[in-house]
């Protein structure tokens, strides 16, 4: 067969770092046959799977178990993460190595900071062990209480909870330093503050093993855009000032933020339909990703193409050890076609993934993969999952 790339570009599979899957435990919002679905769609072909599921992953057997789901559902390679503690209880390290072996591509307290400098030194420490990287959510859990959006003036006008800044970049400040001291691999999760980019920007002249993310929700909305009456940008972290969208364009450009990931976070609508105040935190974004960072970030000039290929798919590879595992040189590719001349309406009945918590429901997007291959088997084409 002849495929016609007149006008489209052809480019190796983005890998997301940051998806939560849901199962075991919650597969009412998620499974990881859907998820990995939304992400062939999304034009993902490899994701890790965050650890915080019903029962959470901190032991071997559950990491086999998500990893064998992954490969029999067949479409985006599926890496799992394990916590970084027992229980995701912040006390006792999990069997890091042993872990390692059943499959995971690294060790994350995510839903749940570890709010123990102790354990989090230890914990890198023993990443030097495994290589593999220890990832912060970045949140203290005392200054984020039960903040319901970044406080500033747009939580004052609206009379919410705010979540300060600092709630963010006292935990970055905290874990850069353990990683200088201990020499382990840290990664930062989805950074949303001027002040966390730049400590990471002086802790990377200094020499530190550190790579962190932005989400794309972050990178496109501020807290302006939050309603009351809507809880679908109700995100952790949440949304900062425009003043921070733009340092963290700012520092995915300069390369301080390392990788862009989505941070996919699945919800029921029935859940997402509470007041503000009591339902979930996150966005599902694995279907839309790709086009809204189009969309908003490259057509208008903010970032490049190739910036975005490199956040989303070199670094990650290079980062999570990927380069030397499914995607060695010689093994079938991982490739998308992507067409930024097709539209599409998001349409909660074309939706792969389970979730309905995005913000772009009803509206046109610009730019898709409109194929996919995984180890060179065609999973998507012309929007359609095959
Ligand atoms: C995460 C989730 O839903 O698992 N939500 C989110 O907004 N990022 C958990 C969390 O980080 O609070
Ligand atoms: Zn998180
Ligand atoms: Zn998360």
């Amino acid at each position: 067969e002849t495929i016609d790339g007149q006008g489209k570009f052809l480019f190796p599979g983005l890998i997301d770092v940051h998806t939560h899957l849901r199962e075991p435990g919650q597969e009412d919002k998620e499974d990881i046959l859907s998820g990995s679905r939304a992400a062939v769609r999304g034009g993902f072909t490899t994701i890790l799977a965050m650890a915080n599921t019903q029962p959470v992953i901190d032991n071997r057997a559950l990491v086999e178990f998500v990893r064998l789901q992954g490969e029999r559902a067949g479409y985006a390679h599926v890496l799992p993460i394990g916590t970084v503690t027992k229980g995701m209880q912040g006390i006792e390290l999990v069997e890091m190595a042993d872990m390692k072996e059943g499959g995971a591509a690294a060790f994350s307290d995510d839903g749940k900071n570890i709010q123990s400098a102790e354990v989090m030194r230890l914990a890198l420490e023993y990443a030097k062990l495994t290589g593999l990287p220890i990832i912060s959510h970045c949140e203290d859990k005392d200054l984020a209480g039960d903040g319901l959006m970044r406080r500033g003036v747009a939580s004052g006008r609206m009379g919410l909870r705010g979540i300060p800044a600092s709630a963010e970049s006292v935990i970055v400040a905290r874990d850069l330093l353990l990683a200088e001291e201990t020499g382990g691999k840290l990664h930062l999760a989805h950074i949303s503050t001027t002040e966390s980019v730049d400590l990471i920007r002086r802790a990377k002249a200094r020499g530190v093993d550190v790579t962190a993310e932005v989400n794309p929700h972050h990178l496109i909305f501020c807290d302006e855009e939050i309603k009351l009456t809507d809880t679908v940008l109700k995100v952790n972290p949440p949304l900062g000032s425009r003043e921070d969208r733009e340092a963290l364009i700012e520092g995915l450009r300069d390369g301080t933020l390392d990788m862009i990931a989505t941070d996919h976070a699945p919800h029921t609508q029935a859940e997402k339909a509470r007041p503000f105040a009591e339902a979930p935190f996150g966005i599902a974004s694995l279907e839309t990703a790709l086009s809204a960072v189009w969309q908003n970030l490259v057509l208008p000039g903010r970032l490049s193409l190739d910036r975005v290929i490199e956040a989303w798919s070199v670094s990650p590879a290079r980062r999570f050890g990927l380069l030397g595992g499914t995607l060695k040189p010689g093994s079938p590719a991982d490739m998308v076609l992507f067409d930024p001349d097709f539209s599409e309406v998001i349409d909660p009945a074309k939706l792969v993934s389970k979730a309905r918590n995005t913000p772009f429901l009803g509206k046109t997007l610009h730019g898709f993969p409109v194929m996919v291959w995984v180890e060179g088997r065609l999973v998507q084409r012309n929007r359609t999952v095959q």
